[in-house]
């Protein structure tokens, strides 16, 4: 790891300019259990044993013999007519351990993916200055759990804009940080208000020993979970400005990325990242399947590394066989195969979108306001006279036999009043969706305080 000294970025007349590119002190952003992590020395033995020739004898490792396992071969369909085939060898290796970080033929066709759309400026880093590296991730929940466990001490102030993720709220609060709420809107985190907020510290003082100037920033740059908010570029620059003047890490969870529903896809903090200061998480759970549990982490190399040991403490690595289901199916599509797959899932989800807002113009108009989401799958939705949908969703929606997710579950403080509610517009048809903002209108109407 590379660590700066005090007088790091300071400027002739001690004025204090950004972080010179590669020059970031990872050591300071992690946790005292991240930071005492060591790698497995059988974990070790394993990855070396798996890029061995096959002439290796080896009598290390405690794997077991998959001549016992009671699964022989499998072919998968895939929809295009093509198949996936587990031979008698693949699936033997399907059925065994393999290396924490991922199978290396997964992380190689994801690195090319992440080069060919984000292109980082980390890729020509050395590996101790924030090299782009990556692994694979039993779902980007497991690598944002990961990640804040990585980077979050008690106490220590986290930079977020809720309403967020509930799945991140459920892995940050326990470990007692102090979230700060940045203002946002339907285009996502608003850098002015950000900026507002962190000129209560010193930007000189972000080194300093048990300084509290925020380490980590969340965001959801697209199709926002619960707003549907997506981020200009022109934000994220600015953003990626205050993280450098405030030398803090950004999280950029970014599972909608591949749902965006114009082109060209806005480009990404991890596209901007000249320091190594962008730890991304993806997730297929949108566009092959959320059941098989694939996600990734890309960030710098030494944060990655410390994910890793983590994930050879706990899970030791994302079952091998779904691995090697996807990356069977990434090699044989390759990144156009892949790329147009993705368009006829956005294809999909735009014309659910369109189909939810013509339902919501034709029932909700005058009761409700909205804006329309331009990636993801939901629309939020602000009822007109409703304090809180809590008690109207938990105990009214379900007499008049319709479901929505009431917004406070998204907030730090989720006994909050919220006048919010959540729509997905993944599952249901038009016409349910319609039927459904028939009753809600209903709902509003009843319960609405004039
Ligand atoms: C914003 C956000 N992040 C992360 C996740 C986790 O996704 P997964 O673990 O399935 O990749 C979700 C799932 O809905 C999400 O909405």
């Amino acid at each position: 790891m590379s660590h700066i000294t005090g007088d790091q970025g300071k400027g002739r007349q001690g004025l204090r300019l950004p972080t010179p590119p590669g020059n970031m002190n990872y050591s300071r952003f992690l946790t005292a259990v991240s930071a005492a992590r060591r790698p497995s020395a059988i974990r070790i033995l394993t990855e070396l044993q798996q890029r061995s020739p096959p002439s290796l004898i080896s009598l290390a490792g405690g794997a077991p013999n998959p001549d016992t396992f009671p699964f022989q071969f499998a072919t998968i369909k895939v929809k295009n007519g093509d198949s996936i085939v587990f031979d008698e060898a693949t699936m033997k290796r399907a059925l065994q351990y393999s290396a924490s970080p991922g199978i290396p033929e997964l992380l190689s066709w994801m690195k090319g993916l992440q080069k060919s759309l984000h292109n980082p400026p980390t890729l020509a880093y050395s590996p101790e200055n924030g090299q782009m590296e990556m692994c694979v991730t039993t779902g980007s929940q497991e690598g944002l759990c990961k990640v804040f466990e990585m980077l979050v001490n008690p106490g220590d102030n986290v930079l977020l804009d809720a309403p967020t993720y509930s799945g991140t709220l459920a892995a940050l609060l326990p470990l007692g940080c102090n979230i700060i709420n940045v203002p946002s809107d339907q285009h996502g985190m608003i850098p002015e208000a950000l900026g507002d907020i962190l000129s209560r510290w010193d930007p000189a003082d972000a080194h300093a020993p048990g300084s509290s100037v925020p380490r980590v920033l969340y965001t959801i740059p697209n199709g926002g979970n619960p707003t549907g908010a997506s981020m200009t570029a022109r934000r994220k620059q600015e953003v990626y400005e205050l993280a450098r003047k405030y030398d803090f890490l950004i999280i950029e969870d970014d599972p909608y990325y591949f749902l965006q529903f114009q082109k060209p896809w806005a480009p990404t903090f991890l596209s901007m990242d000249v320091d190594g200061r962008i730890i991304r998480t993806d997730s297929f759970s949108k566009i092959l399947s959320s059941g098989l549990r694939i996600g990734f982490v890309t960030g710098p190399k030494p944060l990655v590394d410390r994910v890793v040991l983590h994930i050879q403490a706990s899970t030791m690595h994302t079952s091998t066989f779904t691995q090697l289901m996807v990356s069977q199916l990434l090699q044989d599509w390759g990144q156009d195969g892949f790329l147009r797959h993705v368009d006829g899932v956005v294809q999909f989800y735009r014309s659910q979108r369109n189909a939810m807002l013509s339902s919501a113009d034709r029932w909700l108009k005058g009761l409700a306001e909205w804006h329309a989401p331009a990636a993801g799958m939901f629309l939020w939705i602000r009822l007109h006279g409703i304090a809180d949908t809590k008690q109207l969703i938990m105990e009214k929606a379900l007499e008049k036999e319709v479901l929505l997710v009431p917004g406070g579950v998204f907030n730090i403080d989720s006994s909050e009043a919220c006048p919010y509610v959540r729509a997905a517009f993944s599952l249901s048809t038009p016409q349910q969706i319609d039927e459904a903002f028939k009753r809600l209108s209903a709902l509003i109407r009843e319960a609405a305080q004039p």
